[in-house]
């Protein structure tokens, strides 16, 4: 994707997709019609506010079912430029690797990725969400970046494992980046984002996938929020949320 086509897909397509997924909630509203997203409340800001000029580089453009959005693998693109130097980039549900391969590319040559699926056919420690299934049944995490001749591919290690009992503790307070999108049940969202902040460094970012589209991701985000009140930010016309670490005083 070269630079223009990034520029319309943040300027252009998304604020009309945005129109688009507001007309719908509120029209199934009036119809008295079953929501098919959730009303938020994290205070939504616009992408602008996160100061996302770094260049970047787009590979894999295509979107499956299970992937972000275009906007949505931009922005994660762009703020993993954040990671400064030798620091940790962890994502929590590999999937196809899309995302994986596009922090890889646009991340600093110094930066290890660290990335985490489940293993076919193993018993999860908590519930996984019915719908989710599809997207966990799956021959093979990551191969988008397998398949990738990118020489920053290198610098990535498909981890196996359930993300609520795997063994964190060598990464603790290593990441400069972290991604948590795996399972969307309930139990799951809280624990990962627990393990999140666990292994977030001082300026750090987390980012999470799925606010306002899983009823488990929204509800754990919204919780955490009102107990610790830490500032989550709801990306406007996305279903990210960012939290920035406090750099050490
Ligand atoms: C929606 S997909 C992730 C999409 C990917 N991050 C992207 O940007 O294209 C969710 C992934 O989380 C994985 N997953 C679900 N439960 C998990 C768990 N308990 N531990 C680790 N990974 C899990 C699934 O196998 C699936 O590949």
């Amino acid at each position: 994707m070269n630079d223009f086509e990034i520029f319309l897909a943040l300027n252009v397509k998304m604020p009309i997709s945005y129109l688009g997924y507001r007309l719908r909630f509120i029209s199934r509203e009036l119809r008295g019609k079953r929501r098919d997203q959730q009303p938020t409340t994290l205070p939504c800001r616009s992408w602008r506010n996160l100061v996302l000029n770094a260049p970047i580089r787009l590979l894999e453009a295509d979107k499956s079912q299970g992937n972000v959005s275009l906007s949505e693998v931009i922005m994660l693109a762009k703020l993993v430029t954040e990671a400064k130097v030798g620091e940790e980039i962890i994502e929590i549900g590999t999937f196809d690797g899309r995302t994986t391969l596009n922090m890889a590319v646009n991340s600093h040559a110094s930066c290890p990725i660290f990335t985490l699926d489940l293993p076919q056919g193993d018993d999860t420690a908590f519930d996984v969400e019915e719908g989710e299934k599809s997207f966990i049944d799956k021959p093979k995490p990551g191969m988008r970046f397998v398949q990738s001749d990118e020489p920053s591919t290198q610098r990535i290690t498909q981890m196996l494992g359930d993300s609520a009992i795997f063994d964190w503790s060598e990464h603790e307070d290593k990441a400069g980046f972290m991604f948590v999108d795996g399972s969307h049940a309930y139990d799951y969202a809280k624990k990962d984002t627990e393990t999140a902040f666990r292994l977030i460094r001082p300026g750090g970012f987390i980012v999470w996938h799925d606010y306002g589209v899983w009823e488990g991701v929204t509800k754990a985000l919204e919780e955490i929020e009102a107990e610790q009140k830490l500032g989550l930010q709801h990306i406007r016309g996305t279903s990210l949320v960012v939290y920035r670490h406090p750099e050490a005083a």
